[in-house]
């Protein structure tokens, strides 16, 4: 087992207290498989008020987060194998692959951005930007989170059911199949019978099936990329023959 460590660097440490210490994240902490730090921005500013911010040069609305404070956090926390993330919206957006190598790093530093904008040197400092999708957020901070969050699912021991984040949706590049659990008719809604048939080879194919559906129906874009097999090549073809049916349970109207 690799110990890994992943230092945070913000202005807001208390968005990391309650997501870093409940659920998987919480648990890998303290089983000690991840040591993960907050740092406070403030604390490599040397001026009585801790500030960070300046006026931009060239005039404008708005404060920029300063070079040096971020510089020396970089020096203080970096090591021989580090890997330096700085999150904002304009860096490749995240993705299952990306989280894959991550989750192999061993020390990953992520530089938090915040207000309007920071000091443009800062981007030499990082060996990726990272986004996490195309919205603009008050910070990394939240971002942050997400990329720890999927990273850290991904470390070998991380999950109780070592295989769970193996099945995961985009881990074998579909959606995943309909989970149910009792009762197996709920307001007049059926759980599908092959899956009360204890009929074990025909429950593989049936969730392999919808699984497809799922991602035929729902994110073609996948499917382009996905690692399909013959079998997969068969339902996919029948699934078009269908023709576009409705998506499992959906009842009601959609609700996004
Ligand atoms: Cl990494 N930062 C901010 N501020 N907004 C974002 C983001 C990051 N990713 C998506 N939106």
């Amino acid at each position: 087992m690799t110990l890994r460590r992943y230092d945070i660097v913000t202005l807001f440490r208390g968005i990391f207290s309650g997501p870093l210490d409940e659920s998987i994240l919480g648990r890998v902490r303290e089983r000690g498989l991840v040591d993960i730090r907050v740092h406070d921005l403030r604390d490599w500013t040397h001026d009585r008020h801790r500030v960070v911010d300046d006026v931009p040069y060239g005039g404008g609305a708005g404060m920029v987060l300063k070079p040096e404070p971020f510089f020396e956090a970089v020096d203080a926390l970096r090591g021989p194998d580090s890997q330096i993330i700085l999150l904002t919206p304009q860096g490749e957006r995240f993705h299952h692959a990306m989280a894959c190598r991550l989750a192999e790093a061993r020390h990953l530093v992520f530089l938090c951005g915040r207000y309007e904008g920071f000091d443009e040197r800062l981007r030499t400092l990082a060996g990726r930007e990272v986004s996490i999708g195309d919205y603009v957020l008050s910070g990394g901070e939240l971002p942050a989170l997400v990329v720890i969050d999927a990273v850290v699912r991904l470390i070998p021991g991380a999950l109780g059911d070592e295989d769970s984040a193996q099945q995961d949706s985009f881990a074998g590049g579909l959606l995943d199949y309909p989970q149910y659990t009792r009762p197996a008719v709920y307001r007049g809604l059926r759980v599908p019978e092959v899956l009360l048939s204890g009929n074990h080879e025909q429950i593989r194919r049936w969730r392999r099936r919808e699984a497809v559906r799922r991602t035929v129906l729902r994110r073609p874009d996948l499917l382009e990329r996905a690692p399909l097999t013959p079998e997969d090549h068969v339902l996919l073809s029948e699934i078009r023959a269908e023709g576009e049916s409705e998506d499992t349970n959906r009842r009601g109207g959609h609700e996004d």
